[in-house]
């Protein structure tokens, strides 16, 4: 099992490119089920989770074919509407399947999820709204059975934001008989950015990036070409590790505009942005203000940012009060960084964060994707060696990590 070994003290400095989402990218290979012709999308990152997924649609007997961050994909024969459970349980963005697989073929069996380490994660918005769209959908043996002759139109409120849920169901309702209105939708970017993508294919969607978006259903999809978004939460983190260690960097194929609640709070905690057409660059402060957050659906704090500001923050001055209100379970990274001296303390959903003197490098385990970014940061302000044990969950979501952290100055090296 791979490990980071990061010699903490050193303050960042140059520059790297940003890769394509990881939460648009997803959602994209998943649209490419909607139509018969083929689907090139380019700026897709190179990740487990992208490859996992790929993994996935070749044995529904999608052909795929990966040049550099282009992907090539043909669905023209679905041979096998189904999503096991050996490969959903290892990428919970899977079920992204669903909505496609029954507006496509009518049929889908997809492993229910399971949960993970932030939380029970269920999908019953999913399930809730392609019922309301005509199908029947049974769940059984830990599988979804979905069956459907033609989805119909509907209007779907969702009872809470989801961001999966949402795309599943404009996926889902692009091929439906009529009009579909999603009420309380996600705003996420990446929504957009899957929206951007089913118009390109002939998609009839109106008002995403809002909380209601109107999908009029067509007899098919075509064939198009479309380039992932940046990464903005990658390009977050990388901006909270440079502001940890006072350091100077400038980011590139990147965009601010997505980031505006980010950037705000890096600002209140001192850093100096500069932000340009397709690059931001952040100068850190000696010493961080401590800046309190609390996550909620876009354009608000992301949660995806969370861990990473729990980071910053344990090396800032003063005290800083953490809310996550998006999942039950995500503060697994806080006694990881307590391990290396961070004085916090949680209390249900709130995390209270008092910023210390320096950290000291100690051995961590990583638990997900964002707590183990936020492990990273922390061992680059830390003093000494800190080891970053299960890195795999880093490498679902960080392109090329050590080698844009190496551009950037850190001394981090991968060891077995
Ligand atoms: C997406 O997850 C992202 N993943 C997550 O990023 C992100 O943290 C999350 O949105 C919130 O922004 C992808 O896009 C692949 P939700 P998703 O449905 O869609 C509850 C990362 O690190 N809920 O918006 O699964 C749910 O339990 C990952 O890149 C239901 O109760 O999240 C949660 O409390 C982590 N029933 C809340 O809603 C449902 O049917 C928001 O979840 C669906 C969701």
């Amino acid at each position: 099992m791979d490990k980071l070994l990061i010699t903490g003290g050193a303050r960042l400095n140059g520059e790297t490119a940003i890769s394509g989402a990881k939460n648009a990218a997803l959602p994209i290979l998943c649209a490419a089920l909607l139509t018969r012709e083929p689907v090139t999308i380019t700026n897709v990152p190179s990740l487990n989770d992208t490859r996992t997924l790929l993994k996935l649609l070749e044995e529904m007997g999608v052909k795929t074919q990966r040049e550099g961050d282009t992907v090539r994909l043909d669905a023209g024969e679905i041979t096998n509407p189904m999503a096991s459970y050996e490969l959903v349980k290892t990428m919970r963005a899977s079920v992204l399947v669903l909505g496609p697989l029954v507006a496509r073929c009518g049929q889908a069996q997809v492993s229910l999820p399971g949960g993970c380490g932030i939380g029970a994660r269920p999908v019953d918005q999913h399930i809730k709204g392609l019922q309301a769209m005509g199908a029947e959908i049974r769940v059984e043996h830990g599988y979804m059975h979905a069956t459907a002759r033609r989805l119909k139109g509907a209007r779907i409120f969702t009872d809470m934001v989801t961001v999966t849920g949402t795309e599943n169901l404009m996926m889902a309702a692009c091929l439906a008989d009529g009009e579909t209105i999603i009420e309380n939708a996600a705003r996420e970017p990446e929504v957009v950015d899957l929206a951007n993508c089913l118009i390109s294919m002939g998609a009839q969607i109106s008002g995403a990036g809002t909380d209601k978006i109107r999908i009029r259903g067509v007899e098919a999809l075509h064939g198009a070409t479309h380039a992932v978004m940046p990464d903005r939460i990658e390009t977050g983190t990388y901006l909270c590790a440079a502001a940890a260690t006072g350091g100077d960097i400038r980011l590139t194929n990147t965009s601010a505009a997505y980031l505006d609640a980010v950037v705000d709070k890096l600002m209140d905690a001192g850093c100096d942005i500069t932000i340009e057409r397709d690059a931001i660059r952040l100068k850190g402060p000696a010493r961080l203000n401590a800046v309190s957050i609390r996550t909620a659906p876009y354009p608000a704090f992301p949660t995806d940012m969370q861990a990473q500001f729990m980071a910053i923050n344990c090396v800032a001055n003063g005290t800083a009060v953490i809310r996550e209100t998006i999942f039950e379970n995500r503060f697994m990274h806080a006694v990881e960084l307590q391990r290396l001296g961070a004085d916090i303390k949680i209390d249900g959903n709130t995390a209270v964060v008092t910023g210390v003197q320096r950290l000291l490098g100690a051995t961590v385990m990583a638990t997900d994707l964002r707590a183990s970014a936020s492990l990273v940061i922390a061992g680059l302000a830390a003093e000494g060696e800190t080891l970053v044990d299960r890195i795999y969950h880093l490498d679902r979501g960080y392109e090329k990590l050590e080698t844009k952290l190496a551009a950037l100055g850190a001394n981090v090296r991968r060891v077995s």
